[in-house]
């Protein structure tokens, strides 16, 4: 379902642009009222409370804002939440069951794979990804195909072998 705020006239963008709109997040459905222009990633930190994913850049360059929409990592920074619509939408916050961690998310703390936590989030949704996709088969391809997910802190050698140890269900 959507409805908005009337255009201005003369085509130009009403002050309050806002839609009702529907995301199905987490495996239910949300009902949020956002602006028409705002990315997933504002909607999903600033309407939804799911500030598990993580603003880095804003310009698709880091990597920490990494969601899965229809199976397929997204840059929520890039894509605008509208298009979310109907598709389906998983957060760090769907991976990670109530009673503990998903296997990729202790492998990273088995394996110290973050520092000050900030990418992890991200670093995670790829990695949940980048196995699923048959990519983690060798460190270069790991590093290959997480190399979208940049961190700050420079673990990479430890989240190469987390997401290594994970893939062979380690
Ligand atoms: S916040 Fe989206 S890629 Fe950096
Ligand atoms: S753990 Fe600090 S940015 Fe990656």
């Amino acid at each position: 379902m959507r409805t908005s705020a009337p255009s201005q006239p003369g085509g130009g963008i009403a002050a309050d642009d806002t839609v009702a709109i529907s995301l199905h997040i987490n495996g239910e459905l949300r009902h949020v009222l956002t602006d028409r222009r705002a990315t997933l990633l504002d909607t999903l930190r600033e309407r939804l409370a799911l500030t598990g994913t993580k603003k880095g850049c804003d310009r698709g360059e880091c990597g920490a804002c990494t969601v899965h929409i229809d199976g397929r990592r997204v840059l929520a920074c890039l894509a605008l939440a509208v298009m979310a619509e109907g598709r389906e939408v998983i957060t760090i916050e769907g991976v990670t069951p109530a009673d503990g961690l998903h296997p990729v998310q202790a492998s990273f703390i088995e394996h110290d794979a973050l520092q000050c936590g900030y990418c992890t989030p991200g670093q995670v949704m790829s990695a949940i990804a980048c196995i699923r996709e048959g990519r983690a088969t060798s460190d270069d391809e790991i590093r290959e195909f997480m190399s979208g997910n940049l961190c700050r802190c420079s673990a990479y050698p430890q989240i190469v072998a987390a997401v290594r140890a994970a893939a062979a269900g380690a």
